[in-house]
């Protein structure tokens, strides 16, 4: 019995100028469906290490595997000289159980199916036209959202912040070698975000830096950073301005995530939130219906988007004849 065994060169050549936000929407619109089997979330953090391991996994109905993976977050690492992120997947069998794959992808399948999630939010509930993007957290997770972000909409201006401006200056400076685009460094919060019409962040703050009164007509937020109930990157009480409340799964926004911290400062109500991203997709909710609408988008990630890049990147690695097998007869 053959294990494909795929490390993150291999996983970062299986996806090489391809597109899988089809696949990760297909993954929310199945949980959305009832179409999928989605276990809760292991979660154990060490404070004083300053590390975190997520664990989560899906089945989708009809794909081939059932997958789980953990996602680690170690956040001194980078004075160690390593990543923040690492992680490994588990790609079994769906008929047999049997493990297939294993990928050794420190976190960047993780890193991929979350841009791709903000790419999502942007997609079905921004305004098309977009004057100015706001991107808040300079880190990995920032440079996966800007990815993404601009395959769903065509950005004209986009502003980087970071609570370490160096780290948004690295990002300007990778960004300008790459794309042509109107890219730059912003210190104020305050100054910038009442111009942009989309706000992405994506940081591990615990202390709201996104103020309410900064918030204009017609804005869509992506919460993306806050993945754990001590983690807060908006000021709650923009909840209670917000025309339209979508999270990625209720059950998760719920308990951590931004939308918990609205809830539990009595900004709204769990029946106030519109509905999950997979409603939006399948046209189950209609998420933005005017230009002036105020809209967010909570993402605390979901084991559906791992079976689905998962699925994928075994699908491309195979056809790429990327990988080593290991026989575990
Ligand atoms: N929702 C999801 O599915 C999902 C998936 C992956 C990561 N995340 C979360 O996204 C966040 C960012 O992840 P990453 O991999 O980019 O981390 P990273 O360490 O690579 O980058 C984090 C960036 O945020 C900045 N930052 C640190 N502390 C800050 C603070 N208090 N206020 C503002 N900025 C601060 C850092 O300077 C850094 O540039 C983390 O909280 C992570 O857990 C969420």
């Amino acid at each position: 019995m053959k294990v494909l065994i795929l490390n993150e060169k291999d996983l970062r050549t299986a996806l090489k100028d391809s597109n899988p936000i089809d696949d990760v929407e297909q993954g929310f619109k199945k949980l959305t469906l009832n179409e999928a089997v989605l276990p809760g979330i292991i979660s154990l953090e060490i404070p004083e290490k300053k590390g975190e391991f997520h664990i989560k996994g899906a089945y989708l109905q009809g794909s081939p595997f059932v997958v789980f993976k953990s996602a680690n977050s170690y956040y001194d690492n980078p004075v160690k000289g390593l990543p923040s992120s690492s992680g490994l997947f588990f790609a079994f069998d769906s008929d047999t159980g049997f493990i297939k794959a294993l990928m050794f992808d420190n976190s960047f399948l993780t890193h991929v199916r979350t841009g791709i999630s903000g790419a999502i939010g942007t997609k079905y509930l921004s305004n098309k036209d977009l004057k100015q993007v706001l991107i808040a957290g300079c880190g990995t997770q920032g440079r996966f959202q800007w990815e993404y972000l601009k395959k769903v909409r065509s950005i004209k201006k986009l502003k980087l912040w970071d609570i370490d401006p160096k780290k948004a200056e690295e990002f300007q400076n990778e960004i300008k070698a790459k794309d042509k685009i109107d890219v730059s460094v912003v210190t104020s919060l305050k100054d910038t975000v009442p111009e942009c019409d989309c706000i992405t962040t994506v940081t591990p703050s615990k202390k709201p830096f996104i103020s309410l009164e900064w918030i204009s007509k017609g804005t869509h937020i992506n919460a993306v950073g806050a993945d754990n109930p001590d983690k807060q990157e908006l000021d709650e009480r923009i909840y209670g301005i917000a025309d339209v409340i979508i999270v990625d799964r209720k059950a998760q926004c719920v308990k951590f995530g931004e939308t918990h911290h609205a809830i539990e400062n009595n900004i709204i109500k769990e029946e106030e939130i519109d509905g999950e991203i997979g409603d939006v997709i399948a046209g189950k909710v209609c998420g933005r219906t005017s230009v002036d609408q105020i809209t967010i988008c909570d993402l605390t990630g979901v084991g559906v988007q791992d079976a689905a890049i998962a699925a994928f990147a075994i699908k491309k690695a195979t056809e790429k004849g990327l990988g080593t097998y290991a026989d575990i007869s």
